[in-house]
């Protein structure tokens, strides 16, 4: 008999494959996302879920009556949807999917780095109008990047990708900030004490700290208001992390130069106020959305849970 699975959200065809031939496992074809009660059906019925970061897997699912799951598999490195204390608290395992979507996060902060800085959505959008008058010289002026300074909040993997594709690629200097210490950030980067020094000293700032109740606004109006007028935010990381609101006010009135955010506070609510602003390159949660990481991630996803069932080690194991 096969270990029964629910996955929460369609994936991509070959982890479905996968996921077909080793499990008695429930796939979701039309892709909607499954409603608490359905959760809490898949916890009774099912050995192991394979949700991911729309899924809220909270103390009362995770508690419910005659459950049955004994590994939560989450498609996703970040575990902010996990109320991870009540799973361990349950005995309920939780693994995630770390290392395979560096590159590719990597590479969107990089993209909402360049689209900012260089204001390439208001230009774009005037070209798409059919209101570019020709090339002028003084007209649609962006900022370089080079020799900037880049501030790298949360110096972990994404942040060192970051930080060495600004480094080696676009000659800016690197400093961070990282809860603990650094043994080897991968390239040459200074850490500074605090988030408020990064803050204040970057033209460049990039947030690779984990979402969830510890950081919720950690990037603050007091933070924000720390920012050089000429500085630029760039967020890829999880939308609770910056207060959203303060951060509208400061873009508003030109306090800062820019933002860049692929990710947002109420999820998939993108508040008017910022899809109004020129001075923002906004991308819908985009940073693992490679069709090679994400086949990689749902592959990591099932081998935490192959693990689980044959008794292994588990790949990536959170708690
Ligand atoms: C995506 O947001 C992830 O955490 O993997
Ligand atoms: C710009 O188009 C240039 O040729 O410098």
């Amino acid at each position: 008999e096969k270990p029964k699975v629910v996955v929460t959200r369609k994936l991509p065809y070959a982890v479905e494959a996968r996921l077909q031939a080793l499990f008695d496992v429930k796939l979701n074809h039309d892709d909607r996302p499954l409603s608490t009660a359905e959760l809490e059906v898949a916890m009774m019925g099912a050995d192991g879920l394979l949700p991911t970061v729309t899924d809220a897997i909270d103390s009362d699912l995770l508690n419910v009556k005659g459950r049955r799951a004994g590994i939560v598999a989450n498609f996703a490195v970040g575990v902010n949807n996990i109320d991870l204390a009540a799973a361990e608290a349950a005995g309920v395992v939780v693994t995630n999917t770390p290392g395979v979507l560096t590159d590719a996060t990597a590479d969107i902060a990089l993209t909402l780095m360049l689209n900012v800085t260089r204001a390439t959505w208001p230009a774009e959008n005037r070209l798409r109008r059919g209101e570019w008058t020709g090339f002028a010289p003084t007209a649609m002026l962006g900022s370089g990047l080079q020799d900037k300074v880049l501030g790298i909040i949360g110096m972990g993997r994404i942040g060192q990708a970051v930080a060495k594709r600004c480094h080696y690629g676009f000659g800016m200097d690197v400093i961070y900030f990282n809860r603990s210490p650094v043994a080897d950030p991968g390239v040459p980067a200074q850490a500074v004490e605090s988030i408020d020094a990064v803050m204040a000293e970057a033209d460049v700032i990039s947030l690779h700290l984990p979402g969830g109740a510890n950081n919720d606004k950690v990037i603050s109006a007091a933070r924000i208001a720390l920012m050089k007028p000429t500085a630029f935010l760039v967020n890829t990381a999880r939308g609770d992390v910056i207060d959203e609101d303060a951060l509208v006010a400061a873009l508003q009135e030109r306090r800062i130069a820019g933002a860049g955010l692929d990710v947002f506070y109420h999820e998939p609510r993108v508040p008017e106020a910022l899809r109004l602003l020129d001075n923002v390159s906004l991308l819908p949660h985009l940073g693992s959305a490679t069709l090679e990481t994400r086949t990689a991630m749902g592959m990591l996803a099932v081998d935490n849970l192959e693990a689980h069932f044959a008794g292994r080690p588990y790949p990536a194991r959170v708690v």
